[in-house]
């Protein structure tokens, strides 16, 4: 177990390149198991949640090569099991990706039940919803989902919530199928955007990703591919608000501005500059930032991914912000941490009311997810004095070479064992 140790007050400046989406490269290497060839996907992020499932992968009996540490070919042709189930694989949210794909592909599936942040309940209902509008049986039982089918036929689905993992699931069970399958009221992320592009860039027929209705016809085969992912939309949100909270100069190279637009827009409201060129984008706040109001929602809307270390941000900013979680329905267990470095701020419900400016003081806090332990280093950074995060396995899950982007930055910190109290002694000193 693995900690950082922060000395915060220095504005980050330089120039940081994102990686590749981690929620595009899930689902992609999920399909990719279904190519009756070789695979190969570029970009992808060095996590763990991605290492996890590639190692899956290869329990079901499929061939990975690590062509570097952002390429790997896949060929799924000698696969010899349908069932997922080891620990590691329930630990992370994106399994659930190998059951559209083996029920699409195999029309069978075993897959343990998904793991992920707890930041909230996370049923899968509306991907079994699509799975059986398909034709497929669904069933859980001993911690595993079940999916069978002795055909899949194209269907109208309407899904209740604009789901990004029911939304990749249902275009993966579906690409094969016989006919056509339309799926209204799907999530519009960059991430099922990349996937389709994926899928079609095998052989598959899926046209509207990103808009309101999505089509796939369903086609006789997928073949092989080579496919890079798209850059990472929340790593990328992640770097802009470090600029924000050490009122730094920070460039991004590798990505996509139309992604980032939101979070761009909401950043220019709090009084940073924001600059766009081609495949970079720059973020400067010098001076002092005012509070906003934020609410969460599905793609075209402020990300949720991106709520944590926005409303640390504003924790500093002039002013009261309210903040406004509407996809999930308890993902503020991070703010306990941050009040114990001074912020101020009220949780009611789905909404969080802030009071700034608080100039925050350094402490010892736990990462409770992926996105709140990012948040609570954002936090160090702009904090007076130390602060240790702990628990920064959920930081890895999502983010590679963290602290070292960082640190590259101008960031005052370090990755040291968990609880090693002479590492900490000597940070200080150094850093003094
Ligand atoms: C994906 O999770 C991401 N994870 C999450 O990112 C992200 O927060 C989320 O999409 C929303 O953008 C991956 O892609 C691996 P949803 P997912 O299905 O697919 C409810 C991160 O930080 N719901 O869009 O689980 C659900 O409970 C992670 O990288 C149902 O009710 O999200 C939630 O309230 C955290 N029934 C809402 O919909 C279902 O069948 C949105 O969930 C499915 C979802």
């Amino acid at each position: 177990m693995s900690q950082y140790i922060i000395k915060g007050g220095t504005p980050l400046t330089g120039e940081v390149s994102i990686g590749g989406a981690k929620n595009a490269a899930l689902g992609i290497i999920a399909a990719a198991i279904m190519a009756d060839d070789s695979v190969t996907i570029e970009n992808i992020p060095d996590v763990r949640d991605i290492n996890v499932l590639l190692d899956a992968l290869t329990e079901l009996g499929v061939r990975v090569q690590r062509i570097n540490r952002h390429t790997v070919k896949i060929n799924a042709t000698k696969i010899n099991s349908f069932r997922a189930d080891s620990e590691a694989i329930r630990k992370i949210r994106g399994s659930y990706y190998l059951i559209g794909a083996l029920l699409g592909k195999y029309h069978h599936a075993e897959v343990a039940l998904p793991g992920g942040c707890s930041i909230g309940s996370r049923p899968i209902d509306q991907h079994e919803k699509g799975f059986q509008a398909l034709g497929a049986t669904t069933e859980k039982k001993h911690g595993l989902v079940f999916a069978d089918a002795e055909k899949l036929t194209g269907n109208h689905i309407y899904l209740d919530i604009s789901s990004v993992g029911a939304t990749i699931n249902i275009m993966l069970a579906s690409v094969l199928a016989t006919g056509q399958t339309v799926i209204e009221n799907p999530a519009k992320e960059p991430h099922v955007v990349d996937v389709a592009s994926f899928l079609n860039s095998m052989g598959a027929n899926i046209k509207g990703a990103g808009t309101d209705v999505i089509r796939i016809k369903g086609v006789e085969k997928l073949h092989g591919t080579t496919y890079s992912i798209i850059p990472d939309q929340i790593e990328a949100g992640t770097f802009m608000m470090a600029a924000a909270i050490t009122h730094g100069d920070i460039v991004l190279k590798n990505v996509i501005p139309k992604h980032l637009e939101v979070i761009s827009a909401k950043l220019m409201e709090m009084g940073a500059e924001i600059e766009e060129s081609g495949d970079s984008l720059r973020v400067r706040a010098g001076k002092e930032l005012s509070g906003v109001n934020v609410k969460t929602f599905p793609y075209p809307g402020f990300p949720t991914d991106m709520q944590p270390q926005t409303t640390t941000v504003l924790a500093t900013c002039t002013g009261t912000s309210v903040v406004t979680e509407s996809v999930f329905e308890s993902r503020f267990k991070y703010v306990d941490e941050l009040s114990r470095m001074g912020a101020e701020i009220m949780i009611e419900g789905n909404t969080a009311v802030i009071k700034g400016p608080k100039s925050l003081t350094g402490a010892t806090v736990s990462a409770p997810d992926l996105r709140a332990g990012a948040a609570l280093v954002l936090a160090g950074l702009a904090a007076e004095g130390y602060t240790v995060v702990e628990q920064i396995e959920y930081i890895e899950r999502g983010y590679e070479d963290f602290e070292k982007k960082m640190m590259e930055l101008g960031a005052v910190m370090a990755k040291i064992e968990q609880g090693n109290e002479r590492a900490i002694k000597k940070f200080k000193l150094k850093t003094a």
